[in-house]
């Protein structure tokens, strides 16, 4: 058994940091071990345009704090009114590194995603023709869809007949909960990826319903049986280039959360390096964490990887992670996998 592993710093390949005291409080948690990560559009109102996502870039980095290092990958999110000149000179000037697309309804704050794709086709051709990714969350909003299908029906609907009419557009499907997910993902060439978050790794749909509700157990998409949640375990700890980790990682207020109608989102960024290390060591695949966390990315993103490292150890004694941050507002649960963990990450 190894106690002890170095790898290249991880970066997040998909990460909520909200805005004003949230960002304040949550900053901290992933900027002491990634050392960037792609950040989501979805504030109230959404970053749209290149100058809202410059002023965003600029409230991150007056909230990191000075002895930390941490490099915010800014993207826009697409709306039926985004211009394509907008998107491809903000993309030009490196200012950001991805598009986000909500299909509109489909999870926290995404009212004015797309409803028909037909209106956002100009943009969708500017991006293949340029080669900026487009960040993808990959659910149908029907309502005759049951939940645990919205991902699967996505695929079939929406998702190929998109990239069968734009085979140049490069995709990344955003937190995958399926095996349609890893089985589509695996169909494609190099337009084409796949994020993962920590949390679909480690629960199912039980996790969620059985002996009560756990309201910090909800997210979207959210969790599927467990069939499923192996599939994502093979293809996260697999190596394959197609997987890599986009935490999802998604800080609600515990009001918020413990509600009648409760915020979907985890909030994994404190505690992630060392529940992987957990969940790779269990598949026996901690030679391919590196890969999934620190490499597959940047090589998709076609960013260089970082040049330092972290180091994972393992000890006898049970790590105690904080339950909660505390926000000006109020507390944020720490994603708790149930069971213990014995990983630190520094
Ligand atoms: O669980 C989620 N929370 N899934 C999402 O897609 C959005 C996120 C959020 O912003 O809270
Ligand atoms: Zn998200």
């Amino acid at each position: 058994m190894k106690h002890s592993i170095t790898v290249t710093r991880p970066d997040d390949w998909h990460l909520h940091l909200r805005d004003g005291a949230m960002l304040q409080a949550v900053l901290p948690e992933t900027a002491r071990t990634f050392g960037r990560a792609i950040i989501m559009p979805n504030l109230v109102p959404p970053v749209v345009t290149a100058s809202q996502a410059q002023a965003y870039r600029d409230r991150i980095l007056a909230a990191l704090p000075k002895e930390m290092s941490f490099t915010p990958l800014m993207t826009l999110y697409l709306t039926e009114e985004t211009d394509p000149n907008d998107v491809a000179q903000a993309y030009e000037t490196g200012l950001i590194k991805a598009v986000k697309l909500y299909p509109a309804g489909a999870t926290t704050n995404s009212a004015s995603g797309v409803r028909n794709f037909e209106n956002v086709r100009p943009v969708l051709e500017k991006m293949a023709e340029i080669g900026l990714p487009l960040c993808i969350h990959g659910e149908v909003t029907t309502h005759e869809v049951d939940i645990f299908d919205r991902e699967a029906v996505f695929i079939e609907t929406v998702l190929d007949p998109l990239r069968q009419s734009l085979p140049e557009l490069r995709v990344v499907m955003e937190h995958i909960t399926t095996k349609d997910g890893v089985d589509y993902a695996h169909t494609g060439g190099d337009t084409l990826a796949a994020t993962i978050t920590t949390h679909h790794l480690i629960i199912n749909r039980n996790h969620i319903l059985v002996g009560g509700i756990k309201p910090h157990y909800y997210c979207l998409p959210v969790a599927k049986r467990e069939t499923h949640r192996l599939a994502l375990r093979k293809a996260a700890t697999s190596g394959d280039p197609r997987f890599f980790l986009g935490t999802d990682s998604a800080p609600h207020l515990d009001g918020d959360k413990l509600s009648a109608c409760g915020c979907a989102g985890c909030f994994t960024a404190t505690n992630t390096m060392p529940l992987l290390a957990h969940v790779f060591e269990e598949e026996n695949a901690l030679a391919n964490l590196e890969a999934f966390t620190s490499k597959n990315g940047p090589a998709f993103y076609r960013l260089p990887e970082n040049t330092d490292t972290i180091t994972l150890r393992k000890s006898d004694t049970q790590t105690n992670f904080p339950e909660k941050i505390e926000t000006e507002n109020g507390p944020v649960t720490v994603f708790d996998p149930g069971f213990p963990v014995f990983w630190t990450a520094d």
